[in-house]
């Protein structure tokens, strides 16, 4: 990328970049000529090849949550849904969109011009302005730079998946089920009930908000340090760094090409270690939290543990009990969306679910601390981030340990 702004900047130099600003249908003669060798500069078939055959091993092209089409997942997990949403200003899409496609060339590119100047970046991108993220309700825009704009308007937190629900005597009503967000350590001294229905999960894309050391909670009265050495980075600058063909990372794959970084850090390995050290902290943290039952533990047929968080209240905010009890709660709100034959749209419906408590084991049987929510969501933030702290390695240590020493104190 650096060669191809020089490139810009001779032609810049050179006059020609002027001639092209009359774009490729320019008058006759020699403009048009020039028009088409700054075209040519990306447009050309080996360059468009590559990125293609570079693209096909990105996850967003081969993965298997692309193209999830519906409502509340379209946005991100669709070309068209993206940019309906960026086109309109909006954070959800406004329909399902049966026909759907993953996530291609058109999702992130479009000209927004053609008169180059030496900022390529901002011309042939969909988006590059400051996100309204999700964790804060959409309500304030959060600045991360030109292209980590563009890839955190995905990668950050999901948003809301359900508005509705039907109670018992059939009647649909509307509830929040984000009532947690953004979170305020103002709070610390009150509590907070965690009902069935609501949700202060992550989901997988929270890159965003580690790489600037933000919206994680932040326990009042403590110090946490946002910047790091690669804060100066763009998320590019290492999931598109060099392209290797050897090990076919680095440029379109969206992989990490981590033999360019050893052009520094000189045989040392920067990664594993980070991620030991975050993924034990990380158990330690989930282990403290399921011992007071605010996370349940399973362990699967096939060994592998899971810790989730333990609902405190039913979904109508009755208290679950410790204990066996012949009493009926609103135990769960199941999904039981359905797909039109006449529209091919989903409805989207929840219903409650009525049952005595098979769970009361696992029950704390009180609402939550504040701390105890904000350890929790902690929990989940580095979880569902996948680096293991890689993209800021302080503050993530920082969130894992003072949740731990505020469970240890509290
Ligand atoms: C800095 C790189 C770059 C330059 C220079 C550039 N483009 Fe593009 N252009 C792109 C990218 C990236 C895409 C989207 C990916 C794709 O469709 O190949 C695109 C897409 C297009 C498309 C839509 C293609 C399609 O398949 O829908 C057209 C038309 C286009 N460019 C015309 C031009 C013209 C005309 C010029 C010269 C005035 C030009 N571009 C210069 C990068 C560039
Ligand atoms: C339109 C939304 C969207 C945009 C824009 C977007 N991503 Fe993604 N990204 C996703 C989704 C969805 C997945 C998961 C794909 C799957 O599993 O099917 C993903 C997956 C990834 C992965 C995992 C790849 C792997 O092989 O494990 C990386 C890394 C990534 N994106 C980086 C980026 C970067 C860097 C940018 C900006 C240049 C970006 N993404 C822009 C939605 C997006
Ligand atoms: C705000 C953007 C956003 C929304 C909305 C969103 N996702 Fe995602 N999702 C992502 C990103 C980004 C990733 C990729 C994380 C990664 O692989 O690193 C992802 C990953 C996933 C994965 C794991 C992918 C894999 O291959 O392992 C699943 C499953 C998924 N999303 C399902 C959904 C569903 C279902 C919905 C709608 C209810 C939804 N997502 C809504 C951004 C979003
Ligand atoms: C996830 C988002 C994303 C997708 C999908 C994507 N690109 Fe890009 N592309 C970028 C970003 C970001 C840059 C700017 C890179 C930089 O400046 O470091 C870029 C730069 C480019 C350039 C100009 C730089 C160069 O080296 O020539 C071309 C051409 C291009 N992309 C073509 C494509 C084509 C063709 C596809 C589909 C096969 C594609 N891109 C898919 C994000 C994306
Ligand atoms: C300093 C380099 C660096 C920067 C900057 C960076 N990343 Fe990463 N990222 C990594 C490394 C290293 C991993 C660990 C996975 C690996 O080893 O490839 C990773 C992991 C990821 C993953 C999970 C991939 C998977 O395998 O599931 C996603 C998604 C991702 N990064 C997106 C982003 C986004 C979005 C940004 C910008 C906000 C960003 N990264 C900035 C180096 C970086
Ligand atoms: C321009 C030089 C340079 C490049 C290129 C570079 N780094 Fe770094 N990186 C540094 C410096 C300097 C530090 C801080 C001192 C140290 O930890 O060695 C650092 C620190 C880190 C750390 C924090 C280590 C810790 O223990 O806190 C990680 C993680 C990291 N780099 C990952 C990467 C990855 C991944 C790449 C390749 C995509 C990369 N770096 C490329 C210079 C670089």
């Amino acid at each position: 990328m650096k060669n191809l702004i020089r490139l810009f900047l001779i032609l810049f130099a050179t006059g020609l970049l002027f001639t092209a600003c009359e774009g490729p249908m320019g008058p006759a003669g020699t403009a048009g000529k020039d028009a088409n060798e700054v075209c040519l500069i990306c447009h050309n078939t080996p360059n468009q090849d590559a990125k293609l055959a570079e693209y096909h091993l990105s996850k967003h092209y081969f993965g298997t949550s692309s193209s999830r089409n519906t409502k509340y997942c379209a946005r991100c997990h669709t070309s068209e849904g993206f940019q309906e949403i960026v086109g309109a200003g909006k954070y959800v899409v406004s329909n399902d969109i049966p026909n759907g496609t993953r996530i291609t060339c058109e999702t992130c590119h479009k000209h927004k011009a053609f008169d180059f100047a030496d900022d390529t970046v901002s011309f042939i991108l969909r988006t590059t302005t400051p996100v309204s993220l999700n964790y804060n309700n959409n309500s304030k825009t959060t600045d991360f730079g030109l292209i980590n704009n563009l890839c955190i308007t995905c990668h950050q937190i999901r948003g809301v998946t359900s508005v509705n629900y039907t109670d018992a005597l059939g009647a649909v009503k509307t509830f929040n089920q984000l009532p947690f967000f953004p979170l305020d350590n103002t709070k610390e001294s009150t509590t907070v009930q965690y009902t069935v229905g609501t949700n202060f999960s992550v989901h997988d894309g929270n890159q965003s908000n580690l790489f600037a050391g933000i919206n994680g909670y932040e326990y009042a009265g403590k110090t946490y340090t946002r910047t790091w050495k690669h804060s100066g980075f763009a998320c590019t600058d290492c999931h598109m760094n060099e392209y290797n063909a050897d090990t076919k990372t680095g440029g379109h794959t969206l992989i990490v090409n981590k033999a360019a970084c050893t052009t520094c850090h000189t045989g040392t390995d920067k990664i594993t270690p980070v991620q030991s050290l975050i993924d034990a902290k990380r158990i330690e943290l989930a282990e403290l939290l399921s011992t007071r039952k605010v996370f349940k533990k399973s362990t699967n047929s096939s060994g592998v543990v899971s810790y989730s968080a333990e609902p405190t209240h039913d979904f109508y905010g009755v208290l679950f009990p410790t204990t066996s009890s012949a009493t009926i709660y609103a135990t769960a709100l199941a999904g039981t969306n359905t797909v039109s034959p006449t529209t091919g749209l989903v409805i989207y419906a929840n219903k409650v679910t009525l049952a005595v408590d098979a769970d009361f084991a696992n029950r704390i049987g009180r609402e939550w601390k504040y701390g105890e929510l904000g350890a929790a969501y902690n929990y989940g933030y580095i979880t569902s981030e996948l680096s293991l702290g890689v993209h800021n390695p302080t503050y993530a240590l920082q969130l894992l340990q003072n949740s731990i020493d505020w469970l240890n104190a509290n």
